[in-house]
This record gives C-alpha cells, sequence and structure tokens, in this order.
C-alpha cells in the first residue's frame, strides 16, 4: 500500500500494488488510452488519514478501526486523531474540547444573513452559503500556516452545528436556542435542533452515528474539498466546495430520501418488495445501496443497524418519536428497521447489492427524533472533520489536481459569420 506506481513492461501502463476489489480490473491500472469516467479506481495522492479495505469491508482512521472508535471514543477525541494524527491524551483532549466549546457562537451579522434567506430552503443550501460567509469573519482569514488553517479548521467544526440548528429552526418559525457551554459537541447539537438534552442512551447513539460519518478518505465532498485547497485556496472555501458535492443524492442526500421514501411509499411491510420490484423494473436506483469501493458490508452500515434496531424494538420509545410527522402517521407506519431489513435482504439476495451508510442511518436518525430536513446536514457536520484534516493534509504536501479531460468534439471547424448563421 501507499507504494508509488511502478512502471510495467506494457508501455503506458503503471499498476499500484494494493488490494483488488472483484470486477474492477481497473483499479491502478493506468492505461492513457483508455478514460477513466468517475476516475473509477484511480489514486490521486497518498493519504494518512483513513483506509477504506472494500473486500473486507473494514474502515480505519489513522490505523484504528472504526468499530474500536466507535466503542470507545467520543466524536471530538475522533475529530481531533483526524487533524492531528494521534489519539489525545486526557489534557489534549480538554483543551480541545474547551476550543469547540468557545468556538460555537456565530457573528450576530451571519445570524441576521440566515434569518433573510427564502422560507422552504435546504438546510445544506443554508449552511453552503453560510460557510462560506462566515470567512469574512474569522479573524485568521489572511493567515495561511498551518496553525491557523488547524484553528480555522476548528472553528468551521464547532459552528458546523450552530448554523444548522439556527437555520432550521429559523426556517420552522422556532424559537432559536443558543449554544450550551456545558453540553458535549454531539448534545449540544442535539440540544439546538431540538430543544431537548438527550439522555444517555441518546448521547451515546448520537456519538457513534457522528463517528461513524466522521471522514471516508477520497469520497467526492472530500475531493472536492482536496480540489479546492490544491489550487492554495482558503479551507473555508474547501469545506464550501466539499458542503455543495455533499448535497447531491448520490452521496450526502441519499439519507433524507430513504427516510422519505419509507413515509411516504412504503409505509407498511408488505409494500416493501411489490415497491423494490417496481423501482428495479424500473431501472432506478434504489438509495441507500451500493458503493464505489465497498462490495460487501459497509462497516459503517452494520453499526447504524445494530443503533437501528436497537432503538426501534424499543416499542415504548417508538410511541414517544419526538416528530411531528410521526405523532400523526405513526399508526399507519410500521416499523421502519423491519421494513429496512426487508428491502436489505431482497437487495442482498437478488442484485448482490449492500446496504450502505445511508440506508440505516435513515432510521436510526428517525428514532432519534432528528427532523428530516437536518440528515443531509447532518453528515456534514459530522463530516467536517474529516474534511478539516484533509485540507490540512493537502497544504502539507501540496500538488495541483488537475485532470484531464479526453476532448472528443470536432477540430478546425470552418468559421461562420453572424449575419450567415
Ligand atoms: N440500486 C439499484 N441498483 C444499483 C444501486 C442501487 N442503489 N447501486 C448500484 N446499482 C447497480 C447499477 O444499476 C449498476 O448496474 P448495471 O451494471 O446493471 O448498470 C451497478 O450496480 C453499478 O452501479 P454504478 O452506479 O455504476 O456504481 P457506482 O460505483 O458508480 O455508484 C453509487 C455508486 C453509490 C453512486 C450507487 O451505488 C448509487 O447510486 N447508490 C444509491 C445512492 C446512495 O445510496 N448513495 C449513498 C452512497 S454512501
Amino acid at each position: 500500500m501507499n507504494e508509488k506506481p511502478k512502471e510495467c513492461e506494457t508501455p503506458n501502463t503503471f499498476v499500484c500494488e494494493d488490494y483488488e476489489i472483484e470486477e474492477e480490473p481497473q483499479l491502478c491500472e493506468i492505461d492513457k488510452s483508455k478514460t477513466y469516467k468517475g476516475l473509477v479506481g484511480i489514486y490521486v495522492d497518498e493519504s494518512k488519514i483513513t483506509f477504506i479495505d472494500g473486500e473486507k469491508g473494514k474502515l480505519y482512521y489513522r490505523g484504528y478501526s472504526l468499530e474500536n472508535l466507535v466503542n470507545n471514543s467520543s466524536f471530538e477525541e475522533v475529530a481531533y486523531l483526524l487533524i492531528y494524527g494521534n489519539l489525545p491524551s486526557k489534557a489534549q483532549l480538554s483543551n480541545f474540547k474547551d476550543e469547540l466549546i468557545k468556538e460555537r457562537t456565530i457573528p450576530y451579522d451571519v445570524i441576521s444573513i440566515l434569518k433573510s434567506y427564502p422560507r422552504n430552503t435546504t438546510r445544506i443550501e443554508l449552511l453552503r452559503t453560510s460557510v462560506s460567509a462566515l470567512s469574512l469573519y474569522d479573524p485568521d482569514d489572511y493567515v495561511f500556516t498551518e496553525e491557523a488553517n488547524i484553528r480555522k479548521g476548528i472553528r468551521i467544526i464547532a459552528k458546523i452545528p450552530t448554523v444548522l440548528a439556527l437555520s432550521h429552526r429559523i426556517q420552522s418559525n422556532l424559537p432559536v436556542i443558543e449554544p450550551s457551554e456545558e453540553l458535549s459537541h454531539s448534545c449540544n447539537y442535539y440540544y439546538m435542533m431540538t430543544g431537548k438534552i438527550p439522555s444517555e442512551e441518546f448521547k451515546k447513539f448520537f456519538d457513534k452515528i457522528l463517528t461513524c460519518h466522521a471522514d471516508h478518505s477520497i469520497n467526492s465532498s472530500t475531493f472536492s474539498c482536496r480540489v479546492t485547497i490544491s489550487t492554495l485556496s482558503d479551507i473555508y472555501s474547501g469545506i464550501t466546495s466539499a458542503i455543495g458535492t455533499l448535497r447531491g443524492p448520490l452521496h450526502g442526500g441519499a439519507n433524507e430520501r430513504v427516510i422519505r421514501y419509507m413515509l411516504e411509499e412504503i409505509r407498511k411491510k408488505e409494500n416493501v418488495i411489490p415497491w423494490v420490484q417496481e423501482k428495479l423494473t424500473n431501472k432506478e436506483k434504489i438509495m441507500g445501496f451500493g458503493h464505489r469501493v465497498y462490495k460487501a458490508w459497509d462497516p459503517r452500515a452494520k453499526i447504524l443497524r445494530e443503533i437501528s434496531k436497537n432503538l426501534w424494538s424499543d416499542v415504548e420509545h417508538v410511541e414517544k418519536i419526538p416528530d411531528t410527522n410521526h405523532k400523526r402517521e405513526h399508526e399507519s407506519i410500521d416499523n421502519i428497521f423491519e421494513m429496512t431489513e426487508l428491502l436489505a435482504d431482497y437487495m442482498i439476495k437478488t442484485k448482490g447489492i449492500y446496504p450502505n451508510v445511508d440506508l440505516y442511518s435513515a432510521g436510526a436518525l428517525h428514532a432519534l427524533g432528528i427532523p428530516n430536513a437536518l440528515y443531509t446536514p447532518l453528515f456534514a457536520a459530522s463530516r467536517s472533520a474529516g474534511w478539516v484534516a484533509h485540507a490540512i493534509e493537502q497544504f502539507s504536501d501540496n500538488k495541483l489536481i488537475r485532470p484531464r479531460l479526453r476532448y472528443i468534439g470536432e477540430l478546425d471547424k470552418d468559421y461562420i459569420n453572424i449575419d450567415n448563421r
């Protein structure tokens, strides 16, 4: 792993020695006569942040397995690990948490802008626009040392939950909630969104969900972030690019679509199979399934499956899900975890396509009472830790990312004057 490509005997071909994914023959084989649409299987750089073993379904942050971190670390510890490369000591963690708490507030001007935006705007658009605006108020805006970039990165991670919660409450005509200085990162985020301080059990689940989304190597949004940074632009621009990329339904937008089809289209267990059969017949993609790198179980989906199972098997809890739609409709909607299981079983057995992180996060977030409009933004709140780590890594050993496009249009066409066209 991480070796430079070796030149092969066939001209124009380079091979990296790394794991191979079955049925992905192009992985690491660069042939200049081919076009690698979607950059499938192409390494664009080297990284020490995250390793995904797509074949075995394993994920490591800085060498630690995701399962280990989910079971033992808080989100703050994981964010520290991603940015600095090592697990913090008690004192380092305490300082890091204090910095995050100190940076939770956002400038009054940005709150005013949030209030002025049109209603019915998606929260992810509001976040994208606000992160861009926040750079103007950052005291280090024009300082580009690594220390300043880390300070800016910490501010971004700290402020994203505040922007999201505030913008959601403004859009929903609810009173805004100031950040608390007493609560952990995830509890404060939950509190600002819902107005409730989570129970110990909720806190544990919510922290694990954030940890599962914290990084995923060079996924599309991280790639966007690194491309922007590679021009030696600033970290706010990198993260604004990343948020725009995350918004798409093929990336972070999938979890919102999963909950929508569960609540609005499927609703009952007996509808699961006919629904999926119809979608597949119409050649539609089923959101929450498939992955560019994992060809087996996504390890994050396994963890979220357990969380969702736990939450949905507590009948008393399900009765009280703090969501207005659910209150109104829960009698006519079956247990979401059970419907998800039927869907997953069908997709694996008939198509060999496995659930990804979004399938189970949708049910888990719904059971935690997170408003549906905040599912994709929640992904951004958590992934901001990874984006910051990648921005710092890109700055530290930069090479402008500028691939080629194979031109397939015409050349040397006769120019016709506008009067004669
Ligand atoms: N539902 C139905 N079929 C799917 C599928 C899904 N979710 N994901 C992949 N497939 C099928 C494709 O139709 C294609 O079949 P074909 O070869 O017969 O045409 C094959 O599997 C390969 O899919 P492709 O889209 O080319 O793979 P990719 O690596 O480009 O795409 C995703 C990966 C994630 C974009 C894709 O799986 C997808 O669109 N999933 C749904 C969106 C989603 O959940 N995104 C969150 C990702 S974490």
